[in-house]
Protein backbone atom coordinates (compact mmCIF):
# COMPACT_ATOMS: atom_id res chain seq x y z
CA UNK A 1 0.00 0.00 0.00
CA UNK A 2 1.40 3.56 -1.02
CA UNK A 3 1.94 5.95 1.75
CA UNK A 4 0.10 8.89 3.00
CA UNK A 5 1.83 11.81 4.73
CA UNK A 6 1.05 12.79 8.18
CA UNK A 7 1.01 16.14 6.62
CA UNK A 8 -1.81 15.67 4.63
CA UNK A 9 -3.56 13.61 7.08
CA UNK A 10 -3.49 16.00 9.91
CA UNK A 11 -4.57 18.69 7.82
CA UNK A 12 -7.39 16.98 5.73
CA UNK A 13 -8.40 15.81 9.08
CA UNK A 14 -9.63 19.89 10.12
CA UNK A 15 -11.58 20.04 6.36
CA UNK A 16 -14.97 20.18 6.84
CA UNK A 17 -15.24 20.01 3.32
CA UNK A 18 -19.30 20.16 1.52
CA UNK A 19 -20.97 17.39 0.71
CA UNK A 20 -22.28 17.65 -2.48
CA UNK A 21 -24.14 13.52 -1.79
CA UNK A 22 -26.96 15.37 -0.36
CA UNK A 23 -29.97 13.33 -1.04
CA UNK A 24 -32.93 15.32 -2.33
CA UNK A 25 -36.32 14.25 -1.67
CA UNK A 26 -38.02 17.33 -3.14
CA UNK A 27 -40.78 15.80 -4.49
CA UNK A 28 -39.49 16.40 -7.98
CA UNK A 29 -39.22 20.75 -7.46
CA UNK A 30 -35.60 20.99 -8.70
CA UNK A 31 -32.82 21.67 -6.35
CA UNK A 32 -31.71 24.81 -5.42
CA UNK A 33 -27.96 25.20 -5.04
CA UNK A 34 -26.71 28.22 -2.74
CA UNK A 35 -23.39 26.82 -2.24
CA UNK A 36 -21.29 27.74 -5.04
CA UNK A 37 -18.74 31.09 -5.02
CA UNK A 38 -19.08 31.46 -8.99
CA UNK A 39 -20.88 33.77 -10.42
CA UNK A 40 -23.73 32.95 -12.31
CA UNK A 41 -23.32 35.54 -15.05
CA UNK A 42 -21.25 35.58 -18.95
CA UNK A 43 -17.84 37.17 -18.73
CA UNK A 44 -17.82 40.39 -21.07
CA UNK A 45 -18.19 39.28 -24.38
CA UNK A 46 -14.93 41.04 -25.74
CA UNK A 47 -13.35 39.53 -23.18
CA UNK A 48 -14.07 36.14 -24.62
CA UNK A 49 -13.65 37.41 -28.18
CA UNK A 50 -10.00 38.63 -26.89
CA UNK A 51 -9.46 35.34 -25.67
CA UNK A 52 -10.22 33.33 -29.08
CA UNK A 53 -7.55 35.23 -31.09
CA UNK A 54 -4.92 34.76 -28.63
CA UNK A 55 -5.34 31.39 -28.41
CA UNK A 56 -4.51 30.97 -32.47
CA UNK A 57 -1.16 33.43 -31.45
CA UNK A 58 2.08 31.70 -32.84
CA UNK A 59 3.24 30.81 -29.28
CA UNK A 60 0.00 30.62 -27.28
CA UNK A 61 0.83 26.93 -26.48
CA UNK A 62 4.10 27.71 -25.13
CA UNK A 63 5.01 27.34 -21.49
CA UNK A 64 4.46 30.70 -19.36
CA UNK A 65 7.51 32.82 -17.62
CA UNK A 66 7.13 31.96 -14.01
CA UNK A 67 6.84 35.67 -13.04
CA UNK A 68 3.74 36.19 -15.57
CA UNK A 69 4.11 38.01 -19.30
CA UNK A 70 5.94 40.73 -19.00
CA UNK A 71 2.67 42.43 -21.10
CA UNK A 72 0.22 41.21 -18.35
CA UNK A 73 2.45 42.48 -15.52
CA UNK A 74 2.75 46.18 -17.04
CA UNK A 75 -1.03 46.03 -17.54
CA UNK A 76 -1.56 45.17 -13.88
CA UNK A 77 1.39 47.83 -12.43
CA UNK A 78 -0.79 50.44 -14.51
CA UNK A 79 -4.21 49.37 -13.08
CA UNK A 80 -2.56 49.26 -9.62
CA UNK A 81 -1.01 52.81 -10.02
CA UNK A 82 -4.76 54.09 -11.61
CA UNK A 83 -7.16 52.44 -9.09
CA UNK A 84 -5.11 51.78 -6.17
CA UNK A 85 -2.60 54.70 -6.15
CA UNK A 86 0.21 52.79 -5.19
CA UNK A 87 3.93 53.05 -7.15
CA UNK A 88 3.99 49.82 -8.58
CA UNK A 89 6.13 47.82 -11.47
CA UNK A 90 6.04 44.85 -13.32
CA UNK A 91 8.44 43.59 -11.36
CA UNK A 92 6.44 43.72 -8.03
CA UNK A 93 4.18 41.64 -9.52
CA UNK A 94 3.68 38.02 -10.07
CA UNK A 95 1.03 36.27 -11.73
CA UNK A 96 -0.83 33.31 -10.21
CA UNK A 97 -3.04 30.39 -10.89
CA UNK A 98 -6.19 32.29 -9.29
CA UNK A 99 -6.08 33.50 -6.09
CA UNK A 100 -5.74 30.77 -4.20
CA UNK A 101 -2.63 29.23 -4.45
CA UNK A 102 -1.29 32.92 -3.48
CA UNK A 103 -2.23 32.20 -0.31
CA UNK A 104 -0.11 28.81 0.08
CA UNK A 105 2.41 30.73 -1.89
CA UNK A 106 2.31 33.49 0.63
CA UNK A 107 2.36 31.22 3.81
CA UNK A 108 5.43 29.44 1.75
CA UNK A 109 7.46 32.87 0.84
CA UNK A 110 6.82 34.89 4.72
CA UNK A 111 6.84 32.03 7.15
CA UNK A 112 9.21 29.05 8.68
CA UNK A 113 8.06 25.79 9.63
CA UNK A 114 6.02 26.81 12.70
CA UNK A 115 5.44 30.01 12.45
CA UNK A 116 1.68 31.85 12.91
CA UNK A 117 -0.85 32.55 10.59
CA UNK A 118 -3.19 35.08 11.93
CA UNK A 119 -6.51 34.56 10.68
CA UNK A 120 -10.06 36.35 11.12
CA UNK A 121 -12.74 33.83 11.56
CA UNK A 122 -15.61 33.36 10.17
CA UNK A 123 -12.63 32.54 7.15
CA UNK A 124 -12.15 31.62 3.62
CA UNK A 125 -11.15 27.61 4.54
CA UNK A 126 -8.13 28.36 2.75
CA UNK A 127 -6.49 29.87 4.97
CA UNK A 128 -6.81 27.56 7.71
CA UNK A 129 -5.66 24.49 5.44
CA UNK A 130 -3.02 26.14 3.76
CA UNK A 131 -1.52 26.72 6.79
CA UNK A 132 -1.59 23.26 8.13
CA UNK A 133 -0.23 22.08 4.50
CA UNK A 134 2.53 24.06 5.21
CA UNK A 135 3.37 23.20 8.86
CA UNK A 136 2.42 26.72 9.96
CA UNK A 137 -0.39 26.88 12.56
CA UNK A 138 -3.51 29.11 11.88
CA UNK A 139 -4.71 31.27 15.13
CA UNK A 140 -7.80 32.72 14.83
CA UNK A 141 -9.38 36.14 16.41
CA UNK A 142 -12.96 35.54 16.47
CA UNK A 143 -15.31 38.42 14.13
CA UNK A 144 -18.76 40.04 15.28
CA UNK A 145 -20.76 42.09 13.15
CA UNK A 146 -23.79 43.66 15.13
CA UNK A 147 -24.32 46.64 12.96
CA UNK A 148 -23.72 45.21 9.80
CA UNK A 149 -19.50 45.76 10.10
CA UNK A 150 -16.88 43.63 10.94
CA UNK A 151 -15.45 43.93 14.47
CA UNK A 152 -12.90 42.17 16.76
CA UNK A 153 -12.32 42.04 20.51
CA UNK A 154 -9.51 45.01 20.96
CA UNK A 155 -7.85 43.23 23.74
CA UNK A 156 -8.10 39.82 22.04
CA UNK A 157 -6.56 41.02 18.78
CA UNK A 158 -3.62 42.43 20.72
CA UNK A 159 -3.19 39.19 22.74
CA UNK A 160 -2.43 37.42 19.12
CA UNK A 161 -0.38 39.69 18.71
CA UNK A 162 1.51 39.50 21.66
CA UNK A 163 1.56 36.02 22.79
CA UNK A 164 1.56 34.04 19.13
CA UNK A 165 3.83 36.67 17.01
CA UNK A 166 2.18 35.78 13.68
CA UNK A 167 4.51 35.87 10.78
CA UNK A 168 1.43 36.14 8.82
CA UNK A 169 -1.65 38.39 9.34
CA UNK A 170 -4.01 37.41 6.71
CA UNK A 171 -7.13 40.24 6.15
CA UNK A 172 -10.35 39.64 3.89
CA UNK A 173 -12.19 42.62 3.59
CA UNK A 174 -14.69 42.70 1.86
CA UNK A 175 -14.94 39.48 3.10
CA UNK A 176 -16.40 35.79 2.47
CA UNK A 177 -18.60 34.47 4.43
CA UNK A 178 -20.36 37.69 5.73
CA UNK A 179 -20.31 39.60 2.75
CA UNK A 180 -19.22 42.47 5.13
CA UNK A 181 -16.54 45.11 5.64
CA UNK A 182 -13.90 45.08 8.32
CA UNK A 183 -13.86 48.34 10.59
CA UNK A 184 -11.60 50.88 9.79
CA UNK A 185 -10.17 51.10 13.71
CA UNK A 186 -9.95 47.28 13.31
CA UNK A 187 -7.88 47.42 10.38
CA UNK A 188 -5.90 50.73 11.51
CA UNK A 189 -5.28 48.58 14.87
CA UNK A 190 -4.07 45.30 12.97
CA UNK A 191 -1.69 47.41 11.08
CA UNK A 192 0.05 49.02 13.81
CA UNK A 193 0.57 45.94 15.65
CA UNK A 194 1.52 44.30 12.75
CA UNK A 195 4.10 46.86 11.76
CA UNK A 196 5.46 46.68 15.92
CA UNK A 197 5.72 42.79 15.94
CA UNK A 198 7.42 42.10 12.38
CA UNK A 199 4.34 40.44 10.76
CA UNK A 200 3.29 40.60 7.29
CA UNK A 201 -0.37 41.31 6.10
CA UNK A 202 -1.77 39.41 3.47
CA UNK A 203 -4.46 41.05 1.96
CA UNK A 204 -6.99 38.97 0.30
CA UNK A 205 -8.77 41.05 -2.35
CA UNK A 206 -10.66 39.16 -4.57
CA UNK A 207 -13.92 40.78 -3.83
CA UNK A 208 -12.28 44.51 -3.77
CA UNK A 209 -14.38 45.44 -7.03
CA UNK A 210 -17.79 44.60 -5.70
CA UNK A 211 -18.88 46.81 -2.71
CA UNK A 212 -22.33 48.70 -3.42
CA UNK A 213 -22.77 50.15 0.54
CA UNK A 214 -20.00 51.74 1.70
CA UNK A 215 -16.47 52.36 0.05
CA UNK A 216 -13.42 50.38 0.28
CA UNK A 217 -9.85 51.32 -0.26
CA UNK A 218 -7.39 48.78 -1.05
CA UNK A 219 -5.11 47.73 2.15
CA UNK A 220 -2.00 48.33 0.66
CA UNK A 221 -3.06 51.63 -0.70
CA UNK A 222 -3.95 52.45 3.05
CA UNK A 223 -0.25 51.03 4.83
CA UNK A 224 1.96 50.21 1.45
CA UNK A 225 4.03 47.21 0.11
CA UNK A 226 6.52 46.95 2.83
CA UNK A 227 3.50 45.59 4.93
CA UNK A 228 1.11 44.53 2.83
CA UNK A 229 0.57 41.52 0.02
CA UNK A 230 -1.65 42.63 -2.06
CA UNK A 231 -3.81 39.50 -3.64
CA UNK A 232 -6.27 39.81 -6.15
CA UNK A 233 -8.21 37.75 -9.16
CA UNK A 234 -10.28 38.33 -11.83
CA UNK A 235 -12.42 34.98 -10.95
CA UNK A 236 -15.35 37.59 -9.40
CA UNK A 237 -14.15 40.71 -10.67
CA UNK A 238 -14.88 39.54 -14.54
CA UNK A 239 -16.82 36.39 -13.58
CA UNK A 240 -13.83 34.15 -14.99
CA UNK A 241 -13.18 31.93 -12.19
CA UNK A 242 -12.15 28.74 -14.28
CA UNK A 243 -9.70 30.69 -16.49
CA UNK A 244 -7.53 30.90 -12.88
CA UNK A 245 -5.90 34.06 -13.02
CA UNK A 246 -4.73 36.39 -10.30
CA UNK A 247 -1.72 38.18 -9.08
CA UNK A 248 0.04 39.62 -6.09
CA UNK A 249 1.78 43.01 -5.36
CA UNK A 250 4.46 43.28 -3.28
CA UNK A 251 7.72 44.27 -2.14
CA UNK A 252 9.97 42.90 -4.92
CA UNK A 253 12.13 40.69 -2.70
CA UNK A 254 9.13 39.05 -1.93
CA UNK A 255 8.03 38.63 -6.01
CA UNK A 256 10.99 36.59 -6.54
CA UNK A 257 9.74 34.18 -3.56
CA UNK A 258 6.65 33.86 -5.82
CA UNK A 259 7.97 33.26 -8.62
CA UNK A 260 10.16 30.25 -7.49
CA UNK A 261 6.92 28.95 -6.02
CA UNK A 262 5.53 29.48 -9.52
CA UNK A 263 8.51 27.80 -11.16
CA UNK A 264 8.60 24.69 -9.06
CA UNK A 265 4.49 24.16 -8.74
CA UNK A 266 2.76 25.07 -11.49
CA UNK A 267 4.96 27.13 -13.95
CA UNK A 268 1.71 29.61 -14.66
CA UNK A 269 -1.10 30.91 -16.25
CA UNK A 270 -1.85 29.74 -19.98
CA UNK A 271 0.09 32.62 -22.32
CA UNK A 272 -3.44 33.34 -23.96
CA UNK A 273 -5.75 33.93 -20.63
CA UNK A 274 -2.76 36.43 -19.62
CA UNK A 275 -2.70 38.13 -22.92
CA UNK A 276 -6.62 38.03 -23.30
CA UNK A 277 -6.87 39.91 -19.75
CA UNK A 278 -3.79 42.28 -19.98
CA UNK A 279 -5.66 43.64 -23.52
CA UNK A 280 -8.92 43.66 -21.99
CA UNK A 281 -8.12 45.92 -18.75
CA UNK A 282 -5.39 47.92 -20.66
CA UNK A 283 -7.28 48.85 -23.89
CA UNK A 284 -11.40 47.91 -23.15
CA UNK A 285 -11.32 50.21 -19.21
CA UNK A 286 -14.69 51.48 -20.30
CA UNK A 287 -16.33 47.81 -20.79
CA UNK A 288 -14.54 46.67 -17.78
CA UNK A 289 -15.86 49.26 -15.73
CA UNK A 290 -19.42 49.06 -17.01
CA UNK A 291 -19.37 45.20 -16.55
CA UNK A 292 -18.31 45.59 -12.81
CA UNK A 293 -20.78 48.19 -12.09
CA UNK A 294 -23.30 46.19 -13.48
CA UNK A 295 -22.37 42.58 -11.17
CA UNK A 296 -22.50 45.34 -8.28
CA UNK A 297 -25.79 46.41 -8.95
CA UNK A 298 -27.40 42.81 -9.73
CA UNK A 299 -25.45 41.40 -6.39
CA UNK A 300 -26.97 44.05 -4.23
CA UNK A 301 -30.67 43.60 -5.90
CA UNK A 302 -29.90 40.03 -5.36
CA UNK A 303 -29.24 41.14 -1.75
CA UNK A 304 -31.87 42.77 -1.33
CA UNK A 305 -34.44 40.35 -2.67
CA UNK A 306 -32.88 38.09 -0.18
CA UNK A 307 -33.21 40.15 2.72
CA UNK A 308 -36.88 41.16 2.16
CA UNK A 309 -37.81 37.71 1.72
CA UNK A 310 -36.24 36.54 4.74
CA UNK A 311 -38.89 38.67 6.24
CA UNK A 312 -40.95 35.79 6.26
CA UNK A 313 -38.44 33.62 8.93
CA UNK A 314 -38.36 36.37 11.26
CA UNK A 315 -37.23 35.56 14.34
CA UNK A 316 -35.82 32.05 13.09
CA UNK A 317 -32.89 33.44 11.22
CA UNK A 318 -30.80 36.01 12.39
CA UNK A 319 -29.93 38.04 8.63
CA UNK A 320 -27.90 41.48 7.37
CA UNK A 321 -28.03 43.57 4.69
CA UNK A 322 -24.44 42.88 2.96
CA UNK A 323 -22.54 45.14 1.70
CA UNK A 324 -20.29 43.46 -1.28
CA UNK A 325 -19.92 40.05 -3.08
CA UNK A 326 -22.50 37.35 -3.13
CA UNK A 327 -22.69 35.87 0.08
CA UNK A 328 -24.85 36.11 3.51
CA UNK A 329 -23.98 34.25 6.60
CA UNK A 330 -27.19 33.92 8.41
CA UNK A 331 -27.71 33.02 11.95
CA UNK A 332 -29.80 29.81 11.97
CA UNK A 333 -29.98 29.02 15.77
CA UNK A 334 -33.85 29.59 16.02
CA UNK A 335 -34.38 27.38 12.66
CA UNK A 336 -32.06 24.69 14.17
CA UNK A 337 -34.86 24.19 17.06
CA UNK A 338 -37.81 24.82 14.98
CA UNK A 339 -36.77 21.99 12.78
CA UNK A 340 -35.35 19.88 15.85
CA UNK A 341 -31.74 20.00 14.81
CA UNK A 342 -28.60 20.55 16.84
CA UNK A 343 -26.14 22.35 14.49
CA UNK A 344 -26.31 24.06 11.02
CA UNK A 345 -24.54 21.06 9.70
CA UNK A 346 -27.45 19.09 9.80
CA UNK A 347 -29.91 21.58 9.37
CA UNK A 348 -27.82 22.05 5.95
CA UNK A 349 -28.31 18.14 5.41
CA UNK A 350 -32.06 18.43 6.48
CA UNK A 351 -32.59 21.30 4.03
CA UNK A 352 -31.32 19.88 0.89
CA UNK A 353 -33.33 16.67 1.33
CA UNK A 354 -36.65 17.83 2.77
CA UNK A 355 -36.69 21.53 0.88
CA UNK A 356 -33.73 21.06 -1.85
CA UNK A 357 -32.06 24.30 -1.20
CA UNK A 358 -28.49 23.51 -0.90
CA UNK A 359 -25.95 25.87 1.89
CA UNK A 360 -23.17 25.80 3.30
CA UNK A 361 -23.05 25.08 6.99
CA UNK A 362 -20.91 27.61 8.98
CA UNK A 363 -18.45 24.98 9.95
CA UNK A 364 -16.45 25.31 7.09
CA UNK A 365 -15.59 28.54 7.67
CA UNK A 366 -14.49 27.97 11.17
CA UNK A 367 -16.20 27.39 14.72
CA UNK A 368 -19.28 28.35 13.74
CA UNK A 369 -21.88 25.84 14.06
CA UNK A 370 -24.68 27.95 14.35
CA UNK A 371 -24.63 29.67 10.73
CA UNK A 372 -25.02 28.87 6.75
CA UNK A 373 -23.45 31.20 4.14
CA UNK A 374 -25.83 31.94 1.47
CA UNK A 375 -24.83 32.35 -2.38
CA UNK A 376 -26.45 35.41 -4.12
CA UNK A 377 -25.34 33.38 -7.42
CA UNK A 378 -28.82 32.85 -8.26
CA UNK A 379 -31.56 34.26 -9.56
CA UNK A 380 -33.81 36.76 -7.43
CA UNK A 381 -36.68 34.36 -8.30
CA UNK A 382 -34.62 31.11 -7.33
CA UNK A 383 -33.75 32.99 -3.96
CA UNK A 384 -37.49 33.95 -3.29
CA UNK A 385 -38.09 30.13 -3.88
CA UNK A 386 -35.33 28.61 -1.93
CA UNK A 387 -36.47 30.97 1.42
CA UNK A 388 -40.10 30.10 0.51
CA UNK A 389 -39.19 26.39 0.89
CA UNK A 390 -37.49 26.56 4.26
CA UNK A 391 -40.78 28.86 5.58
CA UNK A 392 -42.80 26.11 4.54
CA UNK A 393 -40.63 23.74 6.27
CA UNK A 394 -40.41 25.56 9.28
CA UNK A 395 -44.33 25.80 9.10
CA UNK A 396 -44.75 22.28 9.14
CA UNK A 397 -41.81 22.39 12.42
C1 LIG B 1 -11.88 35.16 0.09
C2 LIG B 1 -11.45 34.37 -1.09
N1 LIG B 1 -10.16 34.35 -1.44
C3 LIG B 1 -9.72 33.64 -2.50
C4 LIG B 1 -10.60 32.92 -3.26
C5 LIG B 1 -10.05 32.16 -4.43
O1 LIG B 1 -10.23 32.87 -5.59
P1 LIG B 1 -9.69 32.35 -6.99
O2 LIG B 1 -10.86 31.80 -7.72
O3 LIG B 1 -9.17 33.54 -7.67
O4 LIG B 1 -8.64 31.34 -6.73
C6 LIG B 1 -11.95 32.89 -2.95
C7 LIG B 1 -12.89 32.08 -3.74
O5 LIG B 1 -13.98 31.76 -3.37
C8 LIG B 1 -12.39 33.64 -1.83
O6 LIG B 1 -13.69 33.67 -1.47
Amino acid sequence: MVRVSRRYLEASSHATTMSYAFVHEGKGRPPIDLTIGQPDVKPPSVLVELLASEARSVDASRYPPPQGLRELREALASYMREFYGVDAEPEDIVVLVGAKPGIAASIYSVCDRGGRVAVLTPHFYAYEIASLMLDAKPVFIRLSWEEGVLRADEEEVKRVFEEEKPCLTIINTPHNPTGLLLDEALLDLIADLASDHGSTILSDEVYAWLVYRGSHRPLVSRYGPNLVIHLESFSKTLAVPGWRLGFIYSESRLSRAYTFFNANVYTGVPRFIQRAVARYISDYREDMLAFVDRMRRLYEKRAQTLIEALNALEGLVDYYMPAAGFFVFLGTEGLEKRLGVKDSEELASLLASKAGVFVVPGRVFGDWPHHVRVSLTAPEARLKEAVSRIAELAARG
